[in-house]
């Protein structure tokens, strides 16, 4: 009998155990019938990711796709042939495909990911009032492709912890899109949750149990859609809270299933998933 080695696909990160990328590509590898994996690959440094995209490059290198989580979305950046103009101007990657002559591309399927999440949610950003918590990676996708739209929010604001951050991102930003909609604002009052048709968590917080409410939940109001980026638990406090009061609730596994459905179709070279082979992928995540 001949072996035929399986492609590898995965995600890089750290840490990645958490990662649920591998129910969702393994199932679609196998009803698939596809003779592909999807791992895990812990990179504890930069000495470790420089390594490992190096090795990349090689000739015999098995790994046809990647996954690219914190801290490493932008640190990737200088070892890519090329970049898609969309994650160009995110300045962050979170998908790579590597061709039989091991060119490197990248592209960002987070930001797009959120938004087919919220088509789905039947929520329209065009001409909205939006509040952020945080100014991480996800803001940074998030607000890209919400500024990128056609047909912009009317307000997006935006509270961090750390204040700089946010100043540095939105700086970022700037440099590569119209940022006028977005206004960075100094305490979670200020965010006006009362007035907004979104909120968006995008911040670690909710992970934990013991994890406290960022912003005072009686501002949050049913006319309202309240978005939580964290999918594990699948209902954090905020989110609980929300639906107390009667708003409308999603957490982040819709935009997990959708950036993954888009990271699947740049592996596979444009190539649509069918509908049957999509809800095998998304009860994977939510089993
Ligand atoms: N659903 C999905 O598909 C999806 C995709 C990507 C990420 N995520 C989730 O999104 C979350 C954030 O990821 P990320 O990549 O954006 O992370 P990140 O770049 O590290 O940013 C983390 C953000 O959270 C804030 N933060 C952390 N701890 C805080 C605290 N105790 N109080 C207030 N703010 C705090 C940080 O504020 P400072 O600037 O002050 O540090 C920063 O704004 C994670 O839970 C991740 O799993 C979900």
């Amino acid at each position: 009998m001949i072996y035929d080695p399986p492609a590898i696909y995965g995600i890089i990160g750290n840490p990645v155990n958490h990662s649920l990328s591998p129910l969702l590509h393994n199932a679609a590898f196998k009803a698939l019938k596809v003779n592909a994996v999807y791992k895990l690959f812990p990179l504890e440094d930069l000495q470790e990711l420089k390594l490992f995209m190096e090795d990349l490059k090689e000739e015999n290198n098995p790994i046809f796709g990647l996954n690219v989580t914190v801290p490493y979305k932008e640190d990737v950046l200088p070892f890519l042939d090329s970049v898609d103009p969309l994650a160009d101007k995110i300045g962050a990657v979170n998908t790579l495909v590597i061709d039989h002559a091991r060119k490197i591309r990248g592209f960002n399927t987070d930001g797009p990911g959120f938004l087919s999440h919220l088509t789905e949610l039947g929520f329209n950003p065009q001409d909205k009032r939006i509040a952020i918590l945080g100014a991480g990676g996800t803001t940074r996708a998030i607000v890209s492709v919400l500024c990128l739209m056609p047909h912009k929010p009317e307000r997006i604001c935006l509270y961090n912890r750390t204040r700089s951050h946010a100043e540095h991102l939105i700086k970022e930003l700037g440099q590569k899109m119209d940022i006028g909609c977005v206004h960075i604002v100094d305490e979670p009052e200020d965010l006006n949750i009362e007035l907004a048709d979104l909120l968006i968590n995008t911040t670690n917080v909710g992970m934990k149990p013991q994890d406290p409410l960022l912003i005072d939940t009686k501002a949050l109001h049913k006319e309202m859609l309240v978005y939580d980026v964290i999918y594990s638990p699948r209902e954090t406090k905020l989110l609980a809270q929300a639906r107390q009061r009667g708003a409308q609730t999603a957490n982040g596994l819709g935009m997990l299933f959708f950036q993954g459905v888009l990271a699947f179709r740049h592996w596979s070279d444009g190539v649509e998933l069918n509908d049957r082979i999509k809800e095998i992928m998304r009860k994977s995540l939510e089993n």
